[in-house]
């Protein structure tokens, strides 16, 4: 650990699974709260920090749910997505695509283009600033109606030239991506690339799913495809990108112990594997968070590292010519 820790540090990392609603720390809830005037449930950053304690899926969308309340103002989801952007780049993330929940936002009053506005306006600004490219997808919650997905997908279509893609978040067992079935066809027929969160909770067949009836360009999680080996297959075969989010997994209990992760056996099963860091205000870490605790518990080597690295860069949503130059800059650094 002692050399992998400066080598992932250092590593150029791409991110392509990411709630910008899940990078709310604590900090900057409380400072929101005040500027809105909006009363917590919490009375310190410590008693936040301490009620980030789940069993599963659930009980952390409760408590997620509960703290992007505090976000109001266009300039609200700014400071949300620079203070991620920051992060990343003191981490070392040359390009990330990153999800919204608009629905979390429009449900409590909040109109779609403020939310918007605030995040395509830091991101803007992240590649300005920074250097850092990005994405932007907008994710339904699939524990609400197929109404209203439709409803959110036609407040995004004037703006299709500021989202890349559309994904499905939220609780995952009960809500199958089939009942989202004809949202996703019109949102491809619109142009938007699609993922879904599939295998995290929930079965190998909703993973089927996501592939057969939404017809995913990238599965988000896909953890429970292992259990099922004409699906691995499948999955390999297509060069499907699985988007894992290590430090998530331990704190949802997907697994149980880092030392029993799943992405070693990824990669030696030829998936298409990435590391991503999911909802890190609340799961404990950022990127580099993510491929040391991962790293030191399953004995990674530098060259699985540069794997996982040069998998995010093809997976992502970059043109050839853009990948091209990303692969180009960790394929250096693999050589340096
Ligand atoms: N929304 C935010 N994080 C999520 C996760 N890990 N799974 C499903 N929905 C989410
Ligand atoms: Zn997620």
């Amino acid at each position: 650990m002692v050399e992998i820790a400066p080598f992932i540090e250092k590593l150029p990392k791409v991110e392509l699974h990411l709630h910008i609603e899940g990078s709310l720390e604590p900090e900057l809830m409380f400072s929101l709260a005040q500027r809105n005037k909006i009363k917590l449930p919490f009375k310190s950053v410590e008693e936040v920090r301490k009620a980030y304690d789940f069993s599963n899926l659930q009980d952390f969308l409760d408590i997620y749910y509960q703290g992007m309340g505090v976000l109001q103002t266009e300039q609200d989801f700014y400071d949300l997505t620079w203070a991620y952007l920051e992060k990343c780049a003191a981490q070392n993330v040359i390009h990330t695509e990153i999800f919204f929940d608009p629905q979390g936002h429009t449900g409590r009053g909040i109109k779609f283009e403020t939310v918007l506005n605030g995040i395509t306006r830091a991101l803007d600004d992240g590649k300005k600033k920074f250097g850092i490219s990005s994405g932007l997808i907008m994710c339904f919650l699939r524990h609400l109606s197929e109404e209203a997905a439709f409803k959110t997908l036609e407040q995004a279509i004037p703006y299709k030239s500021r989202i890349i893609g559309v994904g499905l978040d939220s609780s995952e067992k009960g809500h199958p991506p089939s009942k989202f079935a004809r949202v996703f066809a019109k949102a491809r027929t619109e142009g938007f690339l699609i993922v879904a969160h599939a295998g995290e909770e929930g079965p190998p067949e909703y993973v089927w799913e996501a592939l057969d009836v939404l017809k995913v360009n990238r599965i988000d999680h896909g953890n429970r495809s292992l259990e099922d080996t004409a699906l691995v297959a499948r999955l390999v075969k297509e060069g499907m990108a699985l988007t894992v989010c290590p430090l998530s997994n331990l704190k949802l209990c997907v697994v149980r112990d880092m030392r029993n992760h799943p992405l070693k056996k990824m990669l030696e099963l030829g998936l298409k594997a990435t590391v991503n860091s999911d909802d890190p205000a609340y799961f404990g870490g950022y990127m580099n968070d993510n491929y040391k605790a991962v790293a030191k518990a399953l004995n990674l080597e530098k060259s699985h590292l540069l794997t996982l690295a040069r998998n995010s860069v093809e997976a992502s949503f970059l043109t050839d010519a853009e990948k091209s130059v990303l692969l180009q800059k960790v394929n250096a650094y693999g050589r340096s």
